[in-house]
């Protein structure tokens, strides 16, 4: 059975520990809501999960295979923090920038241009991005990136996807068709989710799970008791840290 599991994770930044004793199983199907203050430690334990680093201590893996195994053979998609923006002077199209994605994957694909060109366009109408797929990156809007950053990290076929802040600095509609897309490939698709977000109500009206990070884990549980426990106080604890 696919989980992601976490086991007493410490991450420290050369002497500067920024996680500490992070313990969570994330079941196949799941949406996870991932949130804390500002330097909490989120991106870190995303960049752990995605198998870009590894952990000062404890153990991570994805059906049992190490990340960094599970991400060479396309398993986990990731769109980091702020990914838009640093593509944006990037003079590559939206075609070329989701063919990214595909060269993650050890899938036939790659020896096969008609096959890749049949995903990349798959994923393109996937995330309802099909129109712009022969523009530059730089040109489109915040919400449309977003977009066409999901398409990119989708193209592996992935069981996990994770996703940093993807509707920050978007505006209310847009973020919402993002929320939506992502629900869809949740429940549709299958597709485990884990998204990092400030946006604490909206993240919990998708997610069935919410992880709470600052430095350690102050909460891991389903939405709903999140809601029931923390609905007056979680404002204040979220930025009290
Ligand atoms: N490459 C790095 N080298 C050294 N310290 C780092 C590095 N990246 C992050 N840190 C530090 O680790 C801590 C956690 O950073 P992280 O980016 O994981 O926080 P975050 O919860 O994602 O914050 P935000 O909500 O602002 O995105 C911070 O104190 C940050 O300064
Ligand atoms: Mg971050």
């Amino acid at each position: 059975m696919f989980e992601v599991t976490l086991a007493n994770i410490d991450f420290a930044y050369d002497y500067n520990v920024v996680l500490k004793d992070i313990s969570m199983t994330i079941t196949k199907g799941d949406f996870v809501a991932v949130v804390g203050p500002n330097g909490a430690g989120k991106s870190t334990m995303l960049k752990i999960m995605a198998g870009l680093i590894k952990p000062t201590k404890g153990q991570v893996s994805i059906g049992g295979k190490d990340m960094s195994i599970a991400r060479v053979q396309g398993l986990i998609g990731y769109v980091p923090q702020n990914y838009g923006k640093n593509v944006l002077g990037f003079p590559a199209t939206v075609t070329e920038i989701v063919s990214l994605g595909l060269t993650l994957s050890v899938s036939r694909a790659r020896q096969n241009q008609q096959a890749a060109k049949h995903i990349v366009n798959h994923m393109l109408e996937l995330v309802g991005a099909e129109n712009l797929r022969d523009r530059r990156i730089g040109e489109l809007s915040g919400g449309q990136q977003q977009r066409v950053m999901v398409a990119m990290a989708l193209a592996s076929n992935p069981e996990l996807l994770l996703l940093d802040e993807p509707t920050s600095g978007i505006d209310y509609e847009a973020s919402a068709r993002i929320y939506d897309l992502l629900g869809t490939l949740n429940k549709n698709l299958g597709i485990t989710v884990v998204m990092v977000s400030h946006d604490i109500d909206k993240a919990i009206n998708s997610a069935n799970k919410v992880a709470c990070i600052n430095k350690g884990l102050c909460f891991y549980g389903s939405s709903q008791e999140f809601n029931e426990t923390h609905a007056q106080a979680r404002h204040l604890w979220y930025y009290a840290g």
